[in-house]
């Protein structure tokens, strides 16, 4: 989605907005643009371009081309009309002294468009955006009040979801920066004010940072930030610091951000669970959730998107095991639509690695209001989500720049599946057995995983074979079901090929008859208490003509090679573990054929790392 950078200091504020966009590039955009100005000539200089930032790069000389000192740059992922020059923001008035960059959408831009046409002022593109710099400048020019000013009584018309960075021809050397329910964080350093919509993209210059709250707003100057709340009220906000280097933004020798991602992982599960297991007991240090609640607990929602929604997937399984509460995962787009059943004995998780994603945000508010107390498992630590949860409970990943998830997804699972082991010990609904043997998988679950990457020549064959493949299914019951669709999933958005995930037993009900010679099966059995189900439905579709590829564990490898074509390895492990290590050889599978296809890896067409409009 769109990102937003702004510097405001002693430095030439071009190169430092263009370097500050090419960290961003990674969250997906269509074209690219800044406005720099200088505050001795009072002059406002505005530079775009479509398609891929190097585009503005070149045609700025890396950003010798355009002077001054403050300025605000963007990256756009196109909503409101086409990817062109034109609908790029940053988006000027009609006097081109007002520049404003936004990440978002202003639901009611159409009824102020009107109005602002019916007092004569033309607009030159279809976005949303040129509203807000041409009300700026109708009510600098007919309230005649300040910039500041101008801005307050915009908010009060604007709705919608929106990150916005304004400068001003007039006020150089200042930015004005709001926000509501899109990302933006303020930079703190010394000499210099930056923003940004992503922290990635002022990292190296500084780790100091103010979250805005929805409605806040801030003015940015070379020597300062003065936060206001809603209400225009000067306001002070804590500056924390983000404790991520900026080489884990880096690819560091890999070719792409998803292969180095995905040889993270041992890493990331170290950093989520290691701290959080002593002495053979998962120890969840702050967590503040009432003992007598979580023991009143009727029902648990598991709500998010994609990939977070695939782990609340396997995380039902786990849970309705280890708790015997029930467990209702939802995807966050259509809970707040769906009149969901939620009390205040309902504890809703949400998953989510951004922490930004608006359907899991808007599901979050739906879900407090309704009475339910939220926990979030997320990665981005001081984002949207994790600030409005009731609890939130890291995944400590690292920033993942990767478009598809990786290392989010698998700490993601390794978070929840200490919570089921916590909340089981806890309600005494979960054997010392089980709790020993889940705990033990998951200390070991970093090193195991080492192996799998270790053999991952073995996958990179199976891609080799099987690349040129249109369609793919990938079956399996029950925990092996839930991996399945994030296999499928990684496959279909890094490599597009077509590919479902189907629970085995649901195949013969009607999917079955898109099985034909060569169709491509991906069967997954890796849980042993199913593994002769596994067996039998290789059998059934074998029969049909697919070509099957298994994935199970090692203890089985020889039986599962009778009936497969080919067959994929992890280790032996406690139930609780398998998807974690399932999902790897899953997820290098994705990978290597969508690099014999050529694809863009990191920067699949279409998408966008977080997902910030409904
Ligand atoms: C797929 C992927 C997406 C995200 C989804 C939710 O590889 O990354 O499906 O999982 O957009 O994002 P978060 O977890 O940030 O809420």
């Amino acid at each position: 989605m769109c990102g937003i950078v702004g510097y405001v200091g002693r430095e030439q504020a071009a190169p430092i907005l263009l370097e500050g966009l090419s960290r961003l590039e990674y969250r997906g955009y269509d074209s690219a643009g800044v406005a720099v100005c200088s505050a001795g000539e009072g002059r406002l200089e505005v530079a775009k371009a479509k398609g891929r930032l190097k585009i503005l790069s070149d045609m700025l000389h890396g950003g010798a081309d355009i002077s001054g000192t403050t300025g605000i740059g963007h990256t756009r992922w196109a909503t409101h009309g086409a990817p062109s020059d034109v609908n790029s923001h940053p988006q000027v008035s009609r006097s081109g002294r007002i520049a404003v960059v936004h990440n978002g959408i202003i639901e009611n831009y159409a009824e102020l468009k009107a109005f602002l046409k019916e007092q004569g002022i033309p607009f030159a593109s279809e976005t949303d955006t040129e509203v807000v710099a041409q009300l700026i400048e109708y009510f600098l020019e007919t309230d005649k009040v300040g910039l500041l000013e101008a801005v307050g009584r915009v908010l009060r018309r604007i709705e919608g979801a929106y990150a916005l960075g304004i400068v001003s021809a007039d006020v150089p050397g200042q930015i004005i920066a709001v926000r509501k329910d899109s990302p933006l964080i303020l930079g703190q350093g010394q000499d210099f004010h930056m923003l940004a919509s992503d922290v990635t993209a002022i990292i190296q210059h500084t780790r100091d940072v103010i979250y805005l709250e929805d409605g806040e707003l801030a003015v940015l100057t070379t020597e300062g930030i003065q936060c206001y709340s809603q209400l225009m009220v000067p306001i002070e906000k804590k500056v924390s610091h983000v404790d991520w280097e900026i080489d884990a933004a880096e690819k560091g020798g890999y070719e792409h951000f998803m292969f180095k991602e995905i040889m993270e992982q041992p890493d990331a599960l170290r950093r989520a669970i290691s701290p959080r297991i002593a002495e053979g007991q998962v120890v969840l240090e702050d967590f503040h959730l009432d003992e007598a609640y979580l023991k009143s607990l009727e029902k648990i929602y598991i709500v998010a998107c994609g990939s977070s929604y695939h782990v609340g997937m396997v995380e039902k399984y786990i849970f309705e095991r280890l708790l015997r509460i029930p467990v209702e995962v939802a995807l966050a787009s259509e809970f707040r639509y769906m009149e969901p059943i939620v009390t205040q004995r309902t504890l809703v998780v949400v998953i989510s690695q951004s922490g930004e994603t608006l359907d899991s945000m808007a599901a979050l508010r739906e879900a407090k209001r309704l009475g339910a107390k939220v926990l979030s498992v997320v990665n981005v630590v001081g984002s949207s989500i994790a600030r409005e949860s009731d609890q939130v409970l890291y995944t400590w990943a690292g920033p993942e720049i990767a478009v598809a998830t990786t290392k989010g997804y698998s700490t993601q699972l390794a978070v929840l599946d200490l919570l089921a082991l916590y909340l089981g010990r806890l309600l005494g609904t979960v054997s010392q057995e089980t709790y020993d043997q889940g705990v033990a998988a998951l200390e070991a679950l970093p090193e195991q995983m080492e192996r799998v990457l270790e053999r991952r020549e073995d996958i990179q064959y199976y891609a080799s074979q099987y690349f040129n493949h249109n369609s793919v299914f990938f079956i399996g019951r029950n925990l092996d079901y839930a991996m399945g669709l994030e296999g499928s999933l990684k496959l279909k958005e890094i490599s597009y090929i077509h590919s479902e995930a189907y629970a085995s037993g649901e195949l013969k009900h009607g999917t079955i008859s898109l099985i034909e010679e060569g169709t491509l099966v991906i069967a997954l059995g890796t849980c042993g208490r199913l593994f002769d189900k596994a067996m039998s439905n290789v059998a059934e579709v074998r029969s049909r003509g697919a070509d099957v590829l298994a994935l199970t564990t090692e203890s089985r490898q020889e039986d599962m090679a009778h009936a497969a074509s080919g067959v994929i390895t992890i280790p032996d492990a406690a139930e609780i573990a398998l998807p974690s290590l399932g999902v790897v050889p899953l997820q290098l599978f994705a990978y290597y054929v969508a690099l014999m296809r050529g694809c863009d890896i990191d920067k699949p067409r279409n998408l966008a790392k977080s997902v910030t409009v409904e």
